[in-house]
């Protein structure tokens, strides 16, 4: 049997239940209620990434880029050390109107096609090699277009990242969207995986993962200042 290619998240237990990370160039979605840690998974992802000589590509829609590279900043993930390799595309700035900054900014999340070209440009600037794709949040792509749209708009980026030797990790808010739309992201991802909070614990799952034999119990994990994402305890690998 072949051996599959993983990308190391940066996140130790969740690596170990993947048997060493997710599969190269796959398409993963993260779905889990607001503060679960998706945005913090998201960061700590692109940043391991980065630090390994990779690409990176962080489609931001529900905030600024300065605001994204701020909240990183505190847990001493620093994203303007990597010039060039690391490209913003500015989805969150057209609602404040005024000249973006950015030249890589969009309209609006409603113009796929807009968009489209931009993460081609993008694709463009951060050049060859290996990249990290991250988007957060699918989520409010759908909530400017509608579900069927922004699947098959999906469905496009996840072959276009794949072609390109990327890997594409997507955000998704738990708890808007019909389960109807979810099972149809899930269908065009490679692999699912959720978040969870009860009072103080945190808890993820994965529960779909391409090329992978793994469990889907939920594992606890904290978030730390200084590490990000950290999972508790022992963590096995596989069943
Ligand atoms: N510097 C930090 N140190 C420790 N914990 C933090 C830090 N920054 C954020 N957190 C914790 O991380 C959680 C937020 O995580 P994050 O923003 O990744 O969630 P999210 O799932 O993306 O939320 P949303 O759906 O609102 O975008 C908060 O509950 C907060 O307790
Ligand atoms: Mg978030």
């Amino acid at each position: 049997m072949p051996v599959v290619e993983r990308e190391t998240t940066g996140i130790e237990g969740f690596d170990r239940k993947l048997s060493g990370g997710i599969p190269r160039n796959a398409s993963v979605l993260l779905v889990g209620p607001p503060g679960t840690g998706k945005t913090t998974f998201l960061n700590q992802f692109l940043y391991t990434g980065l630090q390994k000589g990779e690409k990176g590509i962080y489609i931001t829609l529900d905030s600024p880029p300065e605001e994204v590279k701020e909240t990183a900043l505190y847990f001493g993930w620093d994203f303007d050390d990597f010039g060039d390799d690391l490209v913003f595309i500015d989805g969150y700035s057209w609602r404040e109107g005024g000249e973006p900054e950015s030249e890589f900014a969009i309209e609006g999340p409603s113009d796929l096609n807009q968009m489209n070209i931009t993460l081609a440009d993008a694709m463009k600037k951060v050049g060859q090699g290996r990249k990290r794709i991250v988007m957060d949040s699918v989520s409010t792509l759908i909530l400017y277009t509608d579900p069927s749209s922004a699947v098959k708009f999906l469905q496009v980026v996840s072959a276009k990242s794949k072609a390109s030797d990327s890997n594409l990790l997507m955000s998704l808010e738990e708890g808007v969207h019909e389960q109807k739309t979810i099972s149809t992201l899930n269908y065009v991802s490679d692999g699912l995986m959720k978040m969870r909070r009860e009072e103080e614990r945190r808890m993820f799952s994965i529960q779909r993962m391409i090329k992978t034999e793994h469990s889907r119990d939920w594992t606890e994990f904290e978030i730390e200042g200084d590490a990000g994402i950290k999972a508790k305890g022992e963590v096995e690998a596989k069943i």
